[in-house]
């Protein structure tokens, strides 16, 4: 109601929603309940970000090239997968649930793993309510995100970007979100491009239409170009940060025009100039 209020006192016709929490928590819904225009994905879209194994589930559903992964809820269990499987780069732990980008441990051997289970699931170091995880192949590769604007039935991409991740200069300490990011991405092809379009955005689109998600915003797609070719790390329903900030200056399209179009479910018919 709050937001109601604020929205109709000042005259509001519009609604861009940018962080991931209200759009899990169903705000976009909300609004447009309300009659209000919304930029961003329901509650139902919006647990592509909201849960890594809802999100892997789509990505096998619908042949997205992703990194092989197992869920579990028990930590007994998460130790015994490990133990008797062969992944030979290593493994990745992912909290299932928003971590605003802490949840993740990549790891490099069985003995490392095995800790960071015991770590995100036994002491909850996360302080997460919920600790289901998943465990993920460890991929290795350069990486870059690629941003698409998606209405029901269409998506155009609008641009990519590589971060640098670790906190310190020098490209030293733990990864974070992104501390800075340039784009376009050098080492991207033109086939690279083709192939992100047609074997990721593609395909997700089509399976969100399966799923009866009515899905309109942003998606970003976390990628790691390995040996095998590109694949998917992640989903994210929002323009992340810090690659935005390069991306969307290069646009030259007005935002407001394309933001319009996505909502009016008109992407197909609109030209994009990035
Ligand atoms: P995510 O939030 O799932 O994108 O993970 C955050 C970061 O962890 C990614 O940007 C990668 O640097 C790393 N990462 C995630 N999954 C994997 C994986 N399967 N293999 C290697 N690195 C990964
Ligand atoms: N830079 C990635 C994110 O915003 O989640």
């Amino acid at each position: 109601q709050f937001f109601l209020n604020a929205i109709h006192s000042k005259n509001i016709d519009f609604v861009v929603i940018g962080p991931e929490a209200p759009l899990v928590d169903g705000i976009a819904d909300f609004l447009r309940d309300h009659g209000i225009v919304v930029f961003g994905p329901g509650k139902l879209g919006a647990k592509l970000e909201e849960s890594k194994n809802f999100s892997k589930t789509i990505m096998m559903r619908a042949g997205i090239p992703t990194a092989q992964f197992q869920k579990f809820t028990k930590a007994d269990h998460a130790i015994v997968f490990i133990e008797n499987s062969d992944w030979k780069d290593g493994y990745v732990i992912k909290a299932d649930g928003l971590a605003s980008g802490k949840g993740v441990i990549v790891t490099q051997n069985k003995e490392e793993a095995k800790k960071a289970v015991y770590d995100m699931m036994l002491n909850n170091d996360l302080g997460l309510s919920d600790t289901t995880i998943i465990i993920e192949e460890r991929m290795i590769g350069p990486e870059v995100s690629v941003f698409a604007l998606v209405d029901k039935n269409t998506f155009k991409t609008i641009g990519n970007a590589c971060d640098y991740k670790r906190i310190r200069d020098n490209d030293e300490g733990p990864n974070t979100g992104g501390m800075g990011t340039y784009s376009p991405c050098e080492w991207l092809t033109q086939e690279d491009e083709v192939f992100i379009n047609e074997k990721v955005f593609a395909p997700l689109v089509k399976q969100l239409e399966i799923e009866n998600i009515d899905y309109n915003g942003v998606i970003f797609a976390g990628l790691m170009k390995t040996d095998q070719g590109l694949k998917v790390l992640e989903f994210n329903v929002r323009f992340g940060d810090p690659e935005c900030q390069t991306i969307l200056p290069k646009l030259k399209s007005d935002l407001l025009d394309i933001f319009t179009a996505c909502c009016n479910k008109k992407l197909n018919e609109t030209e994009i100039k990035s």
